[in-house]
């Protein structure tokens, strides 16, 4: 299949022990996995092996100072079971610059691209077929080198797990907006998809799920006025007729259904406002009923919408509406992903 990329296959695959038709997010990983090393300055051989632990040294810096970034892109399978993966070359560009934040070394395009389409035909029959179906890939580079000094690692390893999916959220979701918490701050790595990102949102998201609520939108360090992102995805509010979503700065991922939404949207006739949204301008909208949605966007999420917010200790329903922009947009993207409609984008690839 390729001339560079060494590939050992599994001898027996775990798929028959696998219900598809119950998948938990990210449990169940297929039978093969990517991986490369970075040592002595440079990439080494990229191999495809058996989907297996790995050994670490306890020093390795990964475990110490969290020097780790990843990326979350997906495959989908259309009606001639045909394979395809979305805008992956973004997530090759966005990785290699979380990389760059966290002092890693940037990975070669060329070597990603070839190492995802090899391992993704390799398991191609983890991909199941039907809207909603999908193989989440999720790439990863984790500092190994052993050394406890605090300072960038030597060595590296890249790797990529796929894992079959489902929806990552089985209802809508409620939301609280952050009061104190912060995830980011400017200078910080909020526009990074480093591991710690997530790690630091996992205490004040245990907080706000004790009070029945799925996620944080966070809101701005300085002054908690503004809204920014929720924890596994970027938000748009509906206001009338018009899409607000916060700008992409150096606190918030530069989402990539995001901003195919943007997209899509502008490109359906809708006005889209990227702009400064205020939690204040939110809950005015939402008394006078001029807030019709509020949702999120990411690649495990798609497109999520979200039916009540929280702040101060008071809920703000959100009304449900059979024509929301959220799920036009949806279908739109999935048409788009599954093969289903043109792609004038040319965000589909085959693999
Ligand atoms: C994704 O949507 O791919 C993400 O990276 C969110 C993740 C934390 C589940």
């Amino acid at each position: 299949m390729t001339n560079t990329i060494e590939i050992t296959k599994a001898q027996t695959s775990k798929i028959h022990e696998v219900d598809f038709e119950n998948l938990s997010f990210g449990k169940v990983f297929t039978d093969h996995m990517f991986i490369c090393d970075f040592k002595n300055g440079e990439w080494q051989q990229p191999e495809i092996t058996p989907y297996a632990p790995l050994t670490l040294d306890p020093s390795a810096r990964v475990f110490h100072y969290g020097q780790a970034v990843f990326e979350g892109m997906k495959a989908f399978k259309d009606e001639a079971n045909k394979v395809w993966l979305f805008r992956p070359e973004d997530n090759l560009l966005r990785i290699n610059k979380s990389a760059e934040r966290l002092a890693m070394p940037e990975f070669p395009k060329d070597v990603f691209m070839e190492g995802l389409k090899a391992l993704i035909n390799l398991d191609e029959a983890w991909v199941k077929p039907g809207f909603g179906n999908s193989l989440y890939i999720r790439p990863f580079v984790i500092a190994t080198e052993p050394a406890i000094a605090a300072s960038p690692a030597l060595e590296y390893k890249f790797l990529i797990i796929c894992s079959p999916a489902q929806s990552y959220y089985s209802g809508d979701v409620r939301v609280l907006i952050a009061e104190q918490f912060s995830r980011s701050a400017n200078g910080g790595v909020g526009f990074a998809k480093a591991a710690g990102n997530y790690a630091a949102q996992f205490y004040p998201t245990s907080l706000a799920n004790q009070e029945g609520f799925q996620q944080i939108i966070w809101t701005d360090a300085d002054t908690h006025e503004f809204l920014e992102e929720a924890g596994t995805m970027n938000v748009f509010f509906r206001i009338n007729d018009t899409l607000v979503t916060a700008p992409t700065n150096e606190r918030i991922l530069d989402g990539i259904t995001r901003k195919s939404i943007i997209q899509i949207a502008q490109d359906s006739g809708i006005a889209v406002e990227v702009r400064p949204i205020k939690v204040s301008e939110l809950i005015k909208a939402s008394k006078s009923g001029a807030l019709k949605e509020i949702f999120g966007s990411g690649t495990a999420a798609v497109v999520s919408p979200i039916s009540a917010f929280s702040y101060k200790g008071d809920v703000f329903e959100i009304p449900k509406d059979e024509k929301s922009f959220s799920s036009i947009f949806k279908e739109k993207l999935l048409n788009i992903q599954y093969n289903k409609s043109e792609d004038p984008y040319g965000w589909r690839q085959s693999i």
